[in-house]
């Protein structure tokens, strides 16, 4: 449970609230690189943090992230000719470079320096991981992109989709660190009947595995233990890395990362990503066509041409009661879509002052902790620690069997085979 002014604090991203500039001290992923394909293509409509923008890929390759409307009389920018290095509005012509200064306005007087006098609309940009980042923030704190391990291995290696969720972002992010759901929410009833592996088997038999919440510099280690063989434990651990960042442990072998970014577009929509990597092969074709398209999709409904779902509130996210008796424990088709069902059905913003949370919330209430306790230092001036040291995103989440016998709190985390599944891979 959280207060009614707690919740307002944690959830509200809109610029010059307090959770809004906190999050406005890091990186934002904001566009896959492929959403802006080639030189001069059509620009890109997008909000963020309540923010609306405006990017374009200019004639040398270079992108820009424009405020969305133009700063003679706020027309928008997005109908404007992408040229010569530069957008133009379409209705007096004014053009803005990459950076958003005006560098041409046919509608004054050539002897004019009004453009001169204007000042630029734009935000400072990267491109690297196949992603453009955007910073909304003070220029004089801008911050360093987190090294998470999936930015730095090679584009073949790594797959990303995103789509957009009618919810708060908090929410969204606190769906991947309630890890006692997955036994419920995703559970399939083929797969309980024949665990393909050990670690199936182990988690659809132990339902309420033992917790241990380590809050960090980077945000928060999440360890799971669960019942494995009599001499053993099985051990997830996840990570959330401050502000919108997850990983999830994958195969024990941790050949495969699966993680999400949890961009908040404004307090009641959020753009989730999936990020699928392999630290030392690239991924196959047939595992990201497995994503969208396999016999379990990660993502089944993901309309390409709106970027959301097409499963939804308004259509019950394609509930299936049949198969609900028969085949899985939702009947919907999807984890992000059962994911989805029951984000969004909390309500845009979730009332935190009505829930009741228990032991395996544990992970829920860490995460909180430390966005709030974020936002609170920044207003008394301090800066979050973690958007200038981009080597805190190290960690990588990981799984593994364990002897029971060194399970103990801190023994577990002092263990060397611990301590190098930890270091990150790559
Ligand atoms: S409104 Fe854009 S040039 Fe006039
Ligand atoms: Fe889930």
């Amino acid at each position: 449970m959280l207060s009614a002014e707690d919740n307002e604090l944690l959830c509200r991203v809109g610029a010059g609230t307090p959770m809004g500039e906190f999050l406005r001290r890091f990186w934002i992923p904001a566009l896959k690189s492929s959403d802006l394909p080639a030189p001069d293509g059509d620009p890109v409509e997008l909000r963020l943090l309540g923010e609306d923008l405006v990017a374009f890929r200019d004639t040398t390759g270079q992108v820009g992230v424009l405020q969305a409307r133009c700063p003679h009389r706020q027309a928008p920018l997005f109908y404007g000719r992408n040229e010569a290095c530069g957008l133009r509005c379409i209705y007096h012509g004014w053009k803005f470079d990459v950076a958003g200064t005006c560098v041409d306005m046919p509608s004054e007087p050539p002897e004019s320096n009004f453009k001169d006098k204007v000042p630029p609309i734009g935000y400072p940009v990267q491109e690297t991981s196949d992603i453009v980042w955007v910073y909304l923030g003070p220029r004089d704190k801008q911050p360093a992109l987190p090294e998470l391990e999936w930015a730095r291995v090679p584009s073949e290696h790594r797959y990303l989709v995103k789509y957009n969720q009618a919810c708060n972002y908090v929410q969204a992010i606190e769906g991947d660190l309630d890890s006692s759901h997955i036994g419920f929410l995703h559970m399939d009833f083929e797969a309980l009947r024949h665990p393909k592996t050990p670690e199936a088997r182990w988690r659809a038999q132990d339902l309420a595995p033992r917790w241990i919440v380590e809050p960090t510099d980077y945000g928060l280690m999440l360890a799971a233990q669960r019942n494995a063989e009599p001499d053993t434990f099985y051990w997830r651990i996840n990570h959330y890395y401050f502000p919108w960042y997850t990983t999830i442990a994958g195969p024990l072998d941790q050949s495969r990362g699966h993680g999400h970014i949890w961009i908040p577009v404004d307090d009641i929509h959020t753009e989730v990503w999936c990020v699928t990597w392999a630290p030392n092969e690239p991924l196959t074709e047939e595992e990201k066509f497995n994503i969208l398209s396999g016999p379990n999709p990660h993502i089944a409904s993901l309309d390409p041409a709106t970027g959301k779902l097409r499963a939804k509130k308004e259509n019950h996210f394609l509930q299936d009661r049949e198969a609900q008796r028969t085949t899985s424990f939702t009947g919907i088709r999807g984890v992000r879509e059962q994911d989805t069902a029951v984000v969004e059905g909390m309500g845009a913003i979730v009332d935190r002052t009505k829930e009741h949370l228990g032991t395996s919330d544990l992970a829920i209430i860490g995460m909180r902790r430390q966005l709030l306790n974020g936002a609170n230092a920044l207003l008394q001036g301090v800066e979050p620690a973690a958007a200038t040291r981009g080597e805190l995103y190290h960690p990588r989440a990981w799984s593994a069997v364990l002897p029971r016998d060194r399970a103990e709190r801190f023994l577990f985390l002092e263990d060397p085979e611990v301590q190098k599944l930890m270091a990150t891979l790559v």
